[in-house]
């Protein structure tokens, strides 16, 4: 199937992007929030982000212009949705949000569209049976910053048909992408699985006293190569996110060694989020 028209849901960090990942490729993209505010300030992020790859010489300025012009916002899900080939759901990661958003998509969206969502930590067969048409949907995972990583992770379930995996696959490949087929549901697919072995060994170090989180963090650049430290890329990611990300993946496999540690579960309680909030495990000026 050929995708023209993109359906984004959610205009956070990772929403905004993705839309402007997509219509950058070609493709008319519509972004979605209940929230005209984060709307708002997408779109100021996204043309600011765009204005300066034009102005470091990476993107012409026709390209540039040509894609935000490919580029709309709305609050209505109803409107995004009429003319969609495929959906990407960057909404929170809470389960419950995800499946009345599939079940408002099902109705909304022509018979045809796939249903994706960005989920890095729930497989998409919790939310195709939301839907009429599960063999449609499955999980299509971008990494944060969305404009800079290549890699996304298509993760299909068990009712996901071939068909929605080579369509997702190729979408993702015509985007600049570096698509990853993951086969299984396992909670954090593979690459977070990954970056989140060196995390929890990072907060244990740092909650042991054995370093200080600066200097875990150097380690990690000028040992191993990392382009952030494990800490860093907490504060990128959001704290918020990695938090209900734990809770998600605890939700689902009753180990208590998944829940949040106690050192990141203090950060979110205070609401020191990370970059977002200007203050995580280190402070940001806005
Ligand atoms: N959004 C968009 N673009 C950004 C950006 C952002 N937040 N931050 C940096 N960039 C762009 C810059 O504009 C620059 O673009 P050009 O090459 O066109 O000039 C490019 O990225 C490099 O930026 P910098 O030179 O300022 O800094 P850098 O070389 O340190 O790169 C980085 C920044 C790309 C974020 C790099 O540090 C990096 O790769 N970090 C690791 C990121 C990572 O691991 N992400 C995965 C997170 S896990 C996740 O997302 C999964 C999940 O489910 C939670």
């Amino acid at each position: 199937m050929d995708i023209k028209n993109i359906l984004v849901v959610g205009s956070g960090a990772m929403g905004s992007q993705i839309g402007l990942v997509a219509a950058l490729g070609g493709c008319t993209t519509t972004v979605q929030d209940i929230s005209a505010e984060s709307l708002a300030a997408a779109r100021e992020q996204l043309s600011g982000r765009v204005d300066s790859s034009v102005a470091k010489g990476r993107l012409p300025r026709g390209d540039a212009d040509a894609a935000l012009a490919r580029l709309s916002f709305t609050t209505s899900l109803e409107e995004g949705a009429a003319n969609a080939d495929l959906v990407i759901e960057a909404a929170t990661e809470k389960l419950d949000i995800k499946r009345s958003i599939f079940a408002a998509l099902d109705q909304a969206t022509p018979a045809h569209a796939i249903l994706a969502t960005n989920s890095s930590t729930l497989g998409s067969s919790k939310v195709a049976d939301a839907t009429g048409r599960p063999g449609k949907v499955c999980n299509m995972h971008f990494f944060n910053p969305a404009l800079v990583m290549k890699c996304v992770e298509v993760v299909r379930h068990p009712g996901t048909s071939q068909d929605t995996v080579d369509t997702v696959m190729a979408l993702a490949r015509s985007l600049g992408k570096a698509p990853v087929l993951i086969n299984k549901e396992v909670p954090g697919f593979v690459a977070n699985r990954l970056m989140g072995a060196i995390r929890d060994e990072a907060l244990r170090l740092y909650a042991d006293g054995v370093a200080g989180f600066e200097d875990i963090d150097t380690a990690a650049k000028t040992a191993l190569g990392h382009p952030m430290g494990p800490f860093e890329l907490m504060d990128l990611v959001g704290l918020d996110v990695s938090y209900l990300i734990r809770q998600a993946t605890h939700a689902e496999t009753g180990d208590p060694a998944d829940l949040p540690h106690p050192a990141l579960a203090a950060l979110y309680e205070e609401g020191r989020y990370g970059r977002k909030t200007g203050k995580g495990w280190y402070s940001y000026d806005h």
